[in-house]
């Protein structure tokens, strides 16, 4: 049997604001496996981003246990084992393209390859001829592809996007995910994507809904072709 990477057994997260109590994920069971092609769809406030930020071991759930089984353990998982895309923008704006993306690898020691590992991965999102730009000579898409290759350079087995194409237009938010598809063909690396565009939620394998931080069904569904 597969071991999965992401194994939750009756996990929820509640925040405290003020005197209240909010429910942001109910106690919820289930599995990441590898190859898994996962849309996470919600309306906002559902419940996505804190689920995401569970998986990616920065935050830690209120009630229930989460575990990495095929990664290893919770404070050794960033940057390397997941790479997360963030719902806002998280580039750093004095540092150039290749020095953004390169980042997890200098985290991780890897100084020798990381610059061009970094244009490798610049090149799979359709990048590379903007390595030495900075961010705030980007558009939005261009800076949502440069977070996509910062997720990906570690070539993790877990990649967590959070709206990886908010804010796009159609054609646009097509090229992002046909790079993030792209770039994963040929690995066994799992991918949630939490997304309020049907069209993403279609062209992965399995959909997750969650509604009022209720994670209710997974259903398997034909990805359009
Ligand atoms: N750090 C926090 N402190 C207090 N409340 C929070 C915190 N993070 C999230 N929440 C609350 O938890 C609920 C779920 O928020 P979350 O950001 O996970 O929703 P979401 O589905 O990602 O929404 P969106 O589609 O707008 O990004 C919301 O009610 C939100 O206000
Ligand atoms: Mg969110």
């Amino acid at each position: 049997m597969t071991t999965p990477l992401v194994e939750a057994v009756g996990v929820g997260r509640s925040f405290r604001l003020g005197g209240q109590v909010i429910e942001a994920l109910l106690p919820a069971s289930f599995e990441v496996f590898p190859g898994d092609r996962i849309a996470l769809m919600g309306p906002s406030g559902s419940g996505k981003s804190t689920l995401l930020h569970l998986m990616a071991d920065l935050d830690v759930p209120s009630t229930g246990r989460l575990t990495w089984p095929a990664l290893g353990a919770s404070g050794r998982l960033r940057p390397g084992r997941i790479g997360m895309v963030f719902q806002a923008s998280s580039l750093l704006p004095m540092l150039d393209l290749a020095e953004n993306v390169a980042l997890p690898l200098l985290l991780q020691g890897h100084t020798q390859e990381a610059r061009e590992r970094a244009l490798q991965a610049l090149d799979a999102v359709g990048l590379g001829s903007l390595a030495d730009k900075l961010p705030e000579e980007l558009s939005g898409g261009q800076a949502q592809r440069v977070g996509l290759a910062r997720a990906l350079v570690g070539r993790p087995k877990l990649i967590l996007a959070d709206e990886p194409t908010g804010q796009l237009d159609h054609a646009t938010a097509r090229h992002v995910l046909d790079a993030l598809l792209a770039a994963l063909e040929a690995t066994d690396a799992a991918l949630i994507v939490a997304t309020h565009d049907a069209e993403i939620g279609a062209r992965l394998r399995s959909v997750w809904y969650l509604s009022h931080g209720s994670l209710h069904s997974e259903l398997e569904v034909e990805p359009a072709t």
